[in-house]
């Protein structure tokens, strides 16, 4: 009887907060102030804030290093936790509208990661970042109704390294990623990101971390009071590109919340997945940004 009482989904809860009870320091498991909002399955953070107090050794100064800092997550979709590992994953991505009002700081993001090995691997993740109108005028020159777009590869679990700068992007517009790892032990991962919208002008390409991922995670993060997403988010034709096949790897995927999302599926016995349409919905609705 233990299978009906503990469905998959239960499960996934009860391992993540195991990982996050042993490994509390690195990833401390916060408990929701807001009962709209579920802290689980929450990676490595990029966090909206520079920090200097990070005293850590920063040897690679060009990337700012940021501490992480309290985050609530928003509904989920991932396949769990693979033996064998990604090295590539394609999407197009729209983000929707951000929020009318900035309270904190909202990130959406597609990401990779190992949820067994967050201590020492890396996150690897485009973020669409929202903040106040000065953070987003700094960030990337965003105006109003814009999101700031960039790579971030999150080391150890509080090494955030990014572009000093982002890209501004429309919330319509359909922006393409491409995470690609290069072949071989340590091979690097490399993130680009095309404005699909506007011609496909690359927007990005970046190397960094090389870390092996075997978890991928569609996630809405809060921060600093944020309450989380006013517009609905599109995943259209994700592709995900495993190193060995792992059959299963479909049986694992779970959705939280009132995401929408066609069944991940593969036609070379389990190598290549492919998940058509990922609909996520505003978690605040009614709260978009609206032109003038
Ligand atoms: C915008 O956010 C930044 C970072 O959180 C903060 O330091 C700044 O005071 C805020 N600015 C305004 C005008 O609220
Ligand atoms: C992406 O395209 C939109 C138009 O759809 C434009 O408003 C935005 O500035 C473009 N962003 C970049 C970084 O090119
Ligand atoms: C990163 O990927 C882009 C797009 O596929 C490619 O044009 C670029 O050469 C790659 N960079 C490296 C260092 O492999
Ligand atoms: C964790 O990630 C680090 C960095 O990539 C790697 O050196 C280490 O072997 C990984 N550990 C495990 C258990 O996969
Ligand atoms: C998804 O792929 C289909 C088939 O190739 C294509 O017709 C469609 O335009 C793609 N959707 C997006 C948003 O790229």
């Amino acid at each position: 009887m233990m299978h009906s009482l503990f469905p998959q989904r239960y499960m996934l809860y009860l391992f993540t907060f195991v990982i996050f009870a042993f490994n509390a320091e690195a990833a401390p498991f916060f408990s929701s102030p807001n009962s709209n909002l579920n802290s689980i399955a929450s990676p490595w953070i990029p966090s909206s804030q520079s920090s200097s107090r990070n005293a850590k050794t920063n040897s690679n100064p060009p990337f700012p290093h940021r501490k992480r800092q309290f985050a609530t997550f928003g509904p989920h979709l991932s396949l769990g936790q693979t033996e064998s590992e990604y090295i590539k994953l394609t999407t197009t991505f729209i983000p929707g509208r951000p929020p009318a009002t900035a309270t904190g700081s909202l990130f959406i993001w597609p990401g990779f990661f190992d949820q067994k090995n967050r201590s020492e691997g890396d996150l690897v993740q485009t973020v669409a970042e929202f903040h106040n109108s000065s953070t987003m005028k700094d960030t990337c020159g965003a105006g109003p109704g814009q999101w700031c777009i960039r790579p971030f590869v999150v080391s150890k679990s509080y090494i955030s390294q990014t572009p000093e700068r982002g890209r501004a992007i429309d919330g319509g517009d359909a922006i393409r990623l491409e995470y690609v790892k290069a072949p071989g032990e340590g091979g690097s991962w490399n993130q680009s990101i095309w404005n699909g919208s506007k011609g496909g002008e690359r927007l990005f390409s970046y190397v960094k971390g090389s870390a092996r991922c075997k978890w991928f995670e569609i996630a809405t993060e809060s921060q600093g009071g944020n309450k989380g997403s006013a517009d609905t988010q599109f995943y259209y034709n994700t592709t995900l590109v495993l190193k060995d096949p792992d059959p299963k790897l479909g049986e694992r995927f779970i959705t939280t919340g009132d995401i929408k999302a066609t069944k991940p599926v593969t036609t070379d016995g389990g190598r290549n997945w492919f998940i058509e349409k990922v609909e996520v919905p505003p978690m605040l609705p009614g709260t978009a940004w609206k032109p003038g």
